[in-house]
């Protein structure tokens, strides 16, 4: 069998060859421990460190000095919201009905624990109402915490907005920008955020690595951490630096800074292709998400009349997942597909294409024909 067309972006992303070159001489030659200022070895790995923190906070326009080195999204949230959360024990949460589950469970964790959380909903697009998180304000509310992109959909959310009714109140204000970093342009500072979490993994870099910005300035965000240890990142998140991987979120982050604009006019112009293809040869289609405001390279599309199982089993050369990969492994439907009411029939034909750097115009092509010829077949058993 050939290799089967990567079209998962939104699950992970492959390792740019540029990132793998930068980090190998971390793996082979600079073994050193970033913690061990007393040597050679330790201070050049510091070194490293210190010139990926400038590129990560070069990507979102923060300075360095506020960006925390993770193992991925993951944690990032679970710092950004426990800690916040911990600080202030008792106090009020708001998030919305389509972050990931990293997000969703830890508030859902909180309230049960005793924070009053609020969920806000979002449109048929996916997009969140900035005067409905406006409403869901208390004068005790402590974290808003909203997405940047959809992991499923790909919709981006108005945080300039939000950030402005946020700002200088009490309330911290959360991005999960997990699959927007590097896809999206994103200014800390002008669009109000406090917290922004990534992962290396979304954007070309390598699995296991991510950061959480935590502002200093103007005001001063104090998380609580949830571990303690040899106080590494200020005590935030303790523990030995993960050097390569650090080293290679530093260049993808640099990387997709460089090549942002660029790419998302090419990523544009083949998910154009993709749905030409498939509208051109199917009915019974449905685009999930919103028409301007989304991630480029994503399409997530609703199939009348076929099992999502059914297809993704039949197309062993391509590979796309149905729904959130997350979700797609459980039985459960998708809750982004719920909360943008696409249920019933929708749901389970949803199909979550996500194109990519190295993706080509004659991958798209052949990735069209196996999906029409798959669902005919499909509808043709009926
Ligand atoms: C929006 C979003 N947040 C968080 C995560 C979790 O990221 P990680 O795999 O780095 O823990 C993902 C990954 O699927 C994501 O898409």
């Amino acid at each position: 069998m050939t290799t089967p067309i990567y079209l998962d972006h939104h699950a992970t992303t492959p390792l740019d060859p540029r990132v793998l070159e930068a980090m190998l001489p971390c793996l082979r030659d600079e073994f050193g421990n970033a913690s061990s200022r007393h040597h050679a070895y330790g201070r050049r790995a510091a070194a490293l460190v210190e010139q990926a923190r400038e590129r990560v906070a070069a990507a979102i326009a923060a300075r360095y000095s506020e960006l925390v080195f993770t193992s991925g999204a993951t944690e990032s949230n679970a710092i950004a919201i426990q800690g916040t959360a911990r600080m202030r024990p008792g106090a009020h949460l708001v998030t919305t009905a389509i972050e990931h589950r990293a997000v969703l469970d830890t508030c859902r964790r909180l309230e049960r624990e005793g924070w009053p959380l609020t969920v806000v909903p979002v449109d048929r697009c996916g997009r969140v109402d900035p005067h409905d998180i406006a409403r869901a304000l208390r004068a005790d509310t402590a974290l808003v915490s909203v997405m940047a992109a959809n992991n499923e959909i790909g919709t981006l959310q108005p945080l300039a907005e939000i950030g402005a009714l946020l700002r200088d109140g009490p309330a911290l204000f959360h991005v999960d920008a997990t699959q927007a970093v590097g896809r999206v342009a994103l200014d800390v500072d002008a669009l109000g955020i406090d917290l922004l979490s990534m992962s290396a993994h979304k954007l070309y870099g390598p699995k296991g690595v991510g950061a959480l910005y935590v502002r200093r300035r103007p005001r001063r965000v104090e998380l609580q951490p949830l571990a303690d240890g040899g106080g590494q990142e200020n005590g935030l998140r303790p523990g030995t630096l993960n050097v390569p991987g650090i080293v290679g979120l530093g260049v993808a982050c640099e990387l997709a800074l460089a090549c942002r604009d660029e790419e998302n006019a090419r990523l544009g112009r083949l998910r154009e292709r993709l749905l030409g293809h498939l509208r051109q040869a199917l009915d019974g289609l449905s685009v999930n998400g919103h028409p301007e405001w989304r991630l480029a390279g994503n399409l997530s599309i609703g199939i009348e009349g076929v099992e999502p199982e059914a297809l993704l089993l039949g197309l062993p050369e391509l590979a796309v997942s149905a729904g959130a990969a997350c979700s797609s492994a459980s039985a459960r439907p998708s809750h982004v597909l719920e909360a943008i009411g696409a249920t019933g029939a929708t749901t389970r034909a949803a199909l979550r294409v996500g194109i990519g750097r190295f993706n080509t115009a004659e991958e798209i092509d052949r990735a069209a024909q196996l999906v029409v010829e798959r669902v005919r077949a499909l509808r043709a058993a009926r």
